[in-house]
C-alpha cells in the first residue's frame, strides 16, 4: 500500500494505491482525509455495496476504493480532460463502448452517469494488473500526444480518461465500469444500479 502525491505545477494529483490481500482479499485505500469505510471490510469482501462521498476528491484527483476485492477508481475529471475525450476516438479500439464493459447508463463518451466523475474498476483487461493514473496532459515517454489516462506498467497498455483502450496495445477491451448510482449529489454507492435502470 502506498500513497503518492504529485504536484506538477499548479494542479495536484493524488493517487492512493491499493493493496489486495489474500484470496478473499481486502482492498484498502489510504487517503488521510477519508477515514471511514462503509460498509466494513468484511462486508465488502462479501460483495456488499460500497458508499463513498466525493466531497474531498479535488479536481484532477483520483481516489481508489475497494469493492468486491477490486480497486475502483474514482476520478474528478477536469474540463480539459473531458474536452480531450472525443479527439481520442480514432486511436481507440472501442470508442463507442460497444463491447459490454459498462452498464447501459454509462455507455456514453465519458462512460459515466455524470461526465465529471469517472467510476471504474481499475483492472487492466489484458492480464489484470492495476493501471497507473497519469492524469496530466503532456508528452509522456509512452505517448508524445498524451491527453491523460491510464498506463499499465505490466505490458504497456494505455487507456484514455474514460478507461477506453488505445489501439496497438495488448489489452483487448476498455476497463470495466461497475454498477453504481448517486445517493445524493456528492455521494455514490458502488454495486447498485440507479433505480429503474435495466
Ligand atoms: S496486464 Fe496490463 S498490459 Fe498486461
Amino acid at each position: 500500500m502506498a500513497n503518492e502525491v504529485v504536484d506538477p505545477g499548479r494542479r495536484r494529483f493524488l493517487t492512493a494505491a491499493t493493496a489486495v490481500v489474500g484470496g478473499v482479499g481486502i482492498v484498502s485505500a489510504a487517503v488521510p482525509f477519508i477515514k471511514s469505510w462503509e460498509p466494513s471490510a468484511r462486508a465488502m469482501a462479501a460483495g456488499a455495496p460500497v458508499t463513498q462521498s466525493l466531497k474531498k476528491i479535488e479536481l484532477g484527483q483520483q481516489l481508489i476504493v475497494g469493492w468486491r476485492s477490486l480497486p475502483v477508481f474514482i476520478v474528478n475529471r477536469t474540463p480539459a480532460q473531458l474536452a480531450a475525450l472525443p479527439g481520442q476516438d480514432p486511436r481507440l479500439v472501442d470508442p463507442k463502448s460497444q463491447v459490454d464493459q459498462q452498464p447501459k447508463y454509462a455507455q456514453n463518451e465519458a462512460r459515466s452517469i455524470k461526465p465529471e466523475w469517472l467510476v471504474m474498476i481499475g483492472i487492466c483487461t489484458h492480464l489484470g494488473c492495476v493501471p497507473t493514473y497519469v492524469g496530466e496532459m503532456k508528452p509522456e515517454p509512452f505517448d508524445p500526444n498524451w491527453q491523460g489516462g491510464y498506463y499499465c506498467p505490466c505490458h504497456h497498455s494505455r487507456y484514455d480518461m474514460a478507461g477506453r483502450v488505445y489501439q496497438g496495445v495488448p489489452a483487448p477491451k476498455n476497463m470495466e465500469i461497475p454498477p453504481y448510482h448517486y445517493i445524493d449529489d456528492m455521494t455514490i454507492q458502488i454495486g447498485v444500479d440507479p433505480k429503474g435502470a435495466a
